[in-house]
Formats: C-alpha cells, sequence, structure tokens
C-alpha cells in the first residue's frame, strides 16, 4: 500500500514541512488529517522559505493534489489569505480541495480561545489562539458549523444563527467579551463562500479511490505526539489526534491502507507554550540552541523552549505511532557544544522510568537522568553523506537509532530541501 505517513515525535515544529515537501515531489497526494493553522510548517527551496499553516507542505509541487480532510478545522478566511500569499509569489494553487466533512472555525472560537487563555491567567494553556480548541469542542458537542453546510446557505445561516446566540451569550455572560453581529458575520461568508465552493470534494472518497488505484498518498501530521489529546501532556495539548491513529480517524482510511510511517525528531526538544519539559534549558546553553536553531514559533513568533534531546518522549512516539522510520532533523545545530546531554529515563522519587507519566504532578518530579556526549565542531550542512559526518556526530544518531529500535532513514542538516544525508530510500 502506498499510504506514507508524516508526524511529529516530540513537541511539534520537529521540521515536518521540509520532510514533506522533501516527499511530495514524488507523491500523488499530500493530505492533511488534523489540526488548523496552528500548525506552521516551513519549506526553503533556494533560500526561498515558504510557511504553511493550513494548506499541506506539498503545495509546492502542482502535480499533487493537496487535500484539507475531514479531520482538519479550516478557518477559510486563512485559507484564502495563504492561497493568496501564495500565488503572488507564483505558486498556482488551483490543486488545493477541501473535504466536505471538516468543521469550520468561525470568528467566535478565535475570541473564546482567546478569552479562554485570557481568564484562565497563570493556567493557560498557551495556545496559539487561533480557535483549534472551542472549534473541536463543538464538533464533539455536536454544534459544529461543516463546511458542507456552505453547499446549502439556508442550511449554513440556520446553523448560524442558533448557535451564534449561544456563542455570544457565552462570550458576554462568562468572558465579558465583545458579541458578534450576525448580519456581519453572514456577509463574512457569503464573500467566501463561491470562492470555496468548487474546492469541496469527499475527500475520504477521494483519497481512498487514490490508495486503491495505487496512488501514492503522503498524509501531513501538525503537532505531535506530546501534543496529542490523548498521550500528550494534558491539559498542555492540541485538541486533536496528531498521530498514525488519527489519519485513519481524521481521514477515513483503514489502518491496512498505511504503508510507512515516519517520525520526525529533531536533534534537541524544543515547545512553545506552558507544559512540561523535562530537559528544559532555561540557561545560555538553551539561549544557544534557540539562537543557532531559530528556535521562534512559525505560527505565533513566540520564542520557543529549548533543551537536551528527551528520548522517553521520542520513544513514546515511536511506540503509540508504529514508527517505521525516523527522519532526524537540525542535529547541524548541535555543531560546537564541548558536550551533549541525552535523557534516557526519568528518576522520579529515586525509581527510575522510561515512559511519559500521565499525572503532571509526578511529571514536575521527574529528574532526566542524561547519557553524556562528545561534541564535535564541525560545520556540517553541507554534508550529505554518514561518513563524512564527524565521529561524535555519528555516535549521537546511532544512540538515538539503538535506544528507538527504528532506522533513521534521513538525516537533515539544512533547512534546505536537499540539505540532508539519506540513509534508506525514501519513496
Ligand atoms: P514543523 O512545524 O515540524 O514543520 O517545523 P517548523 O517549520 O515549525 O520548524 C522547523 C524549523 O527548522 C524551520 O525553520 C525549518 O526551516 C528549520 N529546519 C528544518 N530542518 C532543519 C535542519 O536540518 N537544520 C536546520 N538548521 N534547520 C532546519
Ligand atoms: P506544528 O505543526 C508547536 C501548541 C501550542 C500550545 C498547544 C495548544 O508547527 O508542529 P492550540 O492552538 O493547538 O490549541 O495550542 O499546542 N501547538 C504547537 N506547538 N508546533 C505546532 O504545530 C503547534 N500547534 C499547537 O503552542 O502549547
Ligand atoms: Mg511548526
Amino acid at each position: 500500500m502506498a499510504g506514507y505517513v508524516v508526524v511529529g515525535a516530540q513537541w511539534g515544529d520537529e521540521g515536518k514541512g521540509k520532510v514533506v515537501d522533501l516527499l511530495g515531489s514524488h507523491v500523488d497526494m499530500v493530505v492533511r488529517f488534523q489540526g488548523g493553522n496552528n500548525a506552521g510548517h516551513t519549506v526553503v527551496v533556494n533560500g526561498r522559505k515558504t510557511v504553511l499553516h493550513l494548506l499541506p507542505s506539498g503545495i509546492l509541487n502542482h502535480d499533487a493534489l493537496c487535500v484539507i480532510g475531514p479531520g482538519v478545522v479550516v478557518n477559510p478566511f486563512v485559507l484564502f489569505s495563504e492561497i493568496d500569499a501564495l500565488e503572488k509569489q507564483g505558486c498556482i494553487c488551483d490543486h488545493v480541495r477541501v473535504s466536505d466533512r471538516a468543521h469550520l472555525i468561525m470568528p467566535y472560537h478565535i475570541r473564546l480561545d482567546e478569552l479562554m487563555e485570557q481568564r484562565a491567567g497563570k493556567n493557560k494553556i498557551g495556545t496559539t489562539k487561533n480557535g483549534i480548541g472551542p472549534c473541536y469542542a463543538d464538533k464533539y458537542t455536536r454544534i459544529g458549523i461543516r463546511v458542507c453546510d456552505l453547499r446549502d446557505w439556508d442550511v449554513f445561516c440556520e446553523k448560524l444563527s442558533d448557535t451564534l446566540s449561544l456563542k455570544n451569550e457565552e462570550i458576554v455572560k462568562i468572558y465579558g467579551g465583545e458579541p458578534f453581529d450576525y448580519e456581519e458575520m453572514k456577509e463574512q461568508f457569503a464573500a467566501i463562500r463561491t470562492r470555496i465552493l468548487p474546492m469541496i470534494i469527499d475527500a475520504t472518497d477521494k483519497v481512498n479511490k487514490a490508495l486503491d488505484q495505487d496512488q501514492t498518498v503522503l498524509f501531513e501530521g501538525a503537532q505531535a505526539n506530546m501534543l496529542d489529546i490523548n498521550y500528550g501532556t494534558y491539559p498542555y495539548v492540541t485538541s486533536s489526534s496528531p498521530t498514525a491513529a488519527g489519519v485513519c480517524t481524521g481521514i477515513g482510511v483503514s489502518p491496512r491502507k498505511l504503508g510507512r510511517i515516519i517520525g520526525v525528531v529533531k536533534a534537541y526538544s524544543t515547545r512553545v507554550g506552558e507544559g512540561p519539559f523535562v530537559t528544559e534549558l532555561l540557561n545560555e546553553t538553551g539561549e544557544s540552541m534557540r539562537e543557532k536553531g531559530g528556535e521562534y514559533g512559525a505560527t505565533t513568533g513566540r520564542p520557543r523552549r529549548c533543551g537536551w534531546l528527551d528520548l522517553p518522549v521520542v520513544k513514546q512516539a515511536v511506540t503509540i505511532n508504529g514508527l517505521t522510520d525516523i527522519a532526524l532533523t537540525k542535529i547541524d545545530v548541535l555543531s560546537g557544544y564541548e558536550k551533549l546531554y541525552v535523557c534516557t529515563g526519568y528518576d522520579i522519587d529515586g525509581k527510575i522510568y522510561d515512559t511519559v507519566p500521565a499525572s503532571l504532578k509526578d511529571y514536575a518530579r521527574a529528574k532526566a537522568v542524561y547519557k553524556v556526549f562528545d561534541g564535535w565542531n564541525e560545520d556540517i550542512s553541507s554534508v550529505r553523506t554518514f561518513a563524512e559526518l564527524p565521529k561524535n556526530c555519528q555516535e549521537y544518531i546511532r544512540f538515538i537509532e539503538d535506544y528507538c529500535k527504528t532506522d533513521i532513514c534521513l538525516v537533515s542538516v539544512s533547512p534546505e530541501r536537499n540539505g540532508n544525508i539519506i540513509l534508506k530510500e525514501l519513496i
């Protein structure tokens, strides 16, 4: 079966966009299956940087159909502003399709996301404030508005009217916020409706038929395992399932149709927003990683928290996703450190664990057990074979592979599309 999956194996921002773009030139379809424009996926080709939020990172390959699947939450205004920005740069986007079953992020979701974060104060999650959580919450409360509702204007208006009165009550009475005007919102959607209608498809049918006809389909995960609603550091997570299993529920594809499952692993750790982070470096080393790695949010611009590689976190992603391969990124950023530390387990009250505990209170007491490696000083960004890498760097990479018992198919050494050491045939 030719279903390929790319997922994040840490807290997001591992370089999924780069890997998807690289594989994207060999596939017939690139499909987003969860999340929304909370994602920020960077693609760099010949020095030109493109950041995708809602559009699949295969967008630069005009031959691959780009599908926004049923499990995604879609802000149609963001969709068109992204498309317009890309088309201005000469990238034609007539190969984008949107699932009829995807839920719409409405302006009130965004306002509620902001108001809830504000009210939570020091207990805030540190969301991207793009309305992701409130939109998924409405989906599960069964009051969401879906893309297919835009096809029948009367249905859309009725749903909008019902839901908006409820949401306005919540905004005003609970949070003391500004209510929305129904007519105004209706007009906003009327303005984009004619543009989105021709893009709407039954994505489940389209993707399944493509797979049945032996086309190559690449499923692009957003966020990552540690931000998963079920397995992440709850409540400091996103509201979807960014795992390989999320492909099945988010698209309506059988697990039997998935082939290779590639987990993207950054050679160190980063996290944006609040939540536990055992190997975090709140010192000059952390700051230097941030500067060298350009660790600022691709969506919000927030500085990313940085720390040493946490292998129990990665191992959990290996297990839950059933990773067949690891794509290791940003190893070039680690050049120049005398010693490198890799967390191999957690010491919680004197007992050693190699899994992430469910309780945040337990996790807060976890102390990292480190294996220490000698560093290297060489700039490795133009290295293209494993043998050319400094010996200490090779050792660091092989240790990750051994710990995870998973093949590393690719070592990325620069943001550029071609800045890679390929260890295993990709597609
Ligand atoms: P994503 O959300 O997983 O797609 O990752 P982001 O795009 O948010 O963050 C990854 C950042 O690292 C981007 O700025 C990429 O251009 C950059 N990047 C990806 N791979 C490499 C690499 O191997 N080396 C370096 N130095 N940068 C990389
Ligand atoms: P990509 O796809 C890193 C984080 C937010 C916050 C939490 C919940 O680029 O890897 P949300 O807006 O989803 O309700 O925020 O999840 N978060 C991400 N962190 N990369 C992402 O996406 C993220 N998407 C959400 O910072 O902590
Ligand atoms: Mg990102």
